[in-house]
């Protein structure tokens, strides 16, 4: 038996992702946390409901995971707690708590930098009645479900991301760079067929918003090849879709998944959540 299967699973799809049953985050005990990290490793995420946690307890569990990565937009990092990043409607004295309508649209996160993160961790503090899923696509079973022609057709194609690109074309909170984030996020070359440095297996791997072109084809082609991967992989048959309840913490594989947020009613409910990262390395 695997250290994994000690922990009571239940599957979130047949073939990915797993809800831990009975773990309490807070408590730290090192050797469970472990157990957690295992059992992410092996399904490609991992939910665990009904937690109550603080930001030290949160950055702790992340700590278990990684190293954890800081974030692009540093404005709404919880104060005191850089590791962590605000998802919210909420006003305080007129002012946003949070960054609002963040990542709706299939990509994955960080896709932008040399070393993408690793996995994205969400901790819901306060949802929405109804709205606000997030929606995890399993790129692994998207890959291994293409025909071996497709296949060899895409192999080593390179995708060109860029952090301007998608900061200044996304359909909500679009925005301008200021010199200093342009200067800190050049565009950078990620291949479109990606390994996963710990199974060996093989993930579709493409992203909306960051993705400018594939190298050595042209436009429109170039991106209209990337948004038809994208469709076809996030087809109901490779999506987990997540109803948040608080205390919800869901932690998912950006190596192996595609992921989008979606829309609720922000003038009827407010959603907190704090996200975080854990460092990755340079996909190939
Ligand atoms: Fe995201």
């Amino acid at each position: 038996m695997t250290i994994a299967e000690t922990l009571s699973i239940r599957k979130l799809k047949d073939n990915y992702g797993a809800e831990v049953l009975g773990v309490d985050v807070s408590a730290r005990d090192a050797d469970t946390l472990q157990e957690v990290v295992n059992t992410f490793n092996l399904h490609g995420a991992v939910l665990l409901r009904g937690q109550s946690l603080t930001p030290e307890q949160l950055v702790n569990f992340a700590r278990a995971f990684g190293q954890p990565e800081g974030h692009t937009i540093k404005e709404h990092t919880m104060p005191g707690f850089p590791e962590i990043y605000m998802l919210s409607n909420r006003e305080v004295n007129g002012k946003p708590i949070g960054s609002h309508r963040d990542g709706v649209g299939w990509h994955t996160d960080y896709s932008y930098k040399e070393e993408p993160v690793m996995c994205t961790m969400l901790y819901a503090v306060e949802v929405p009645a109804e709205g606000g899923d997030t929606l995890l696509a399993d790129m692994c079973a998207a890959y291994d479900a293409l025909p071996e022609a497709k296949r060899a057709e895409l192999d080593g194609l390179k995708v060109h991301h860029s952090y301007e690109h998608l900061m200044t074309t996304r359909l909500y909170a679009k925005r301008e760079l200021s010199p200093e984030l342009k200067a800190e996020n050049p565009d950078v070359i990620h291949p479109l067929i990606r390994t996963h440095p710990a199974n060996g297996r093989k993930a579709l791997w493409p992203s909306s918003g960051t993705v400018k072109g594939v190298i050595g084809m042209e436009n429109p082609a170039g991106v209209d090849l990337v948004d038809s991967l994208v469709a076809y992989g996030t087809q109901d048959q490779f999506v987990y879709r997540h109803q948040w309840q608080v205390g919800d913490l869901l932690v998912w594989d950006n190596r192996c998944s595609l992921h989008t947020g979606s829309l609720f009613d922000d003038k009827k409910y407010i959603r907190e959540a704090h996200r975080l990262w854990v460092k990755g390395d340079r996909p190939f």
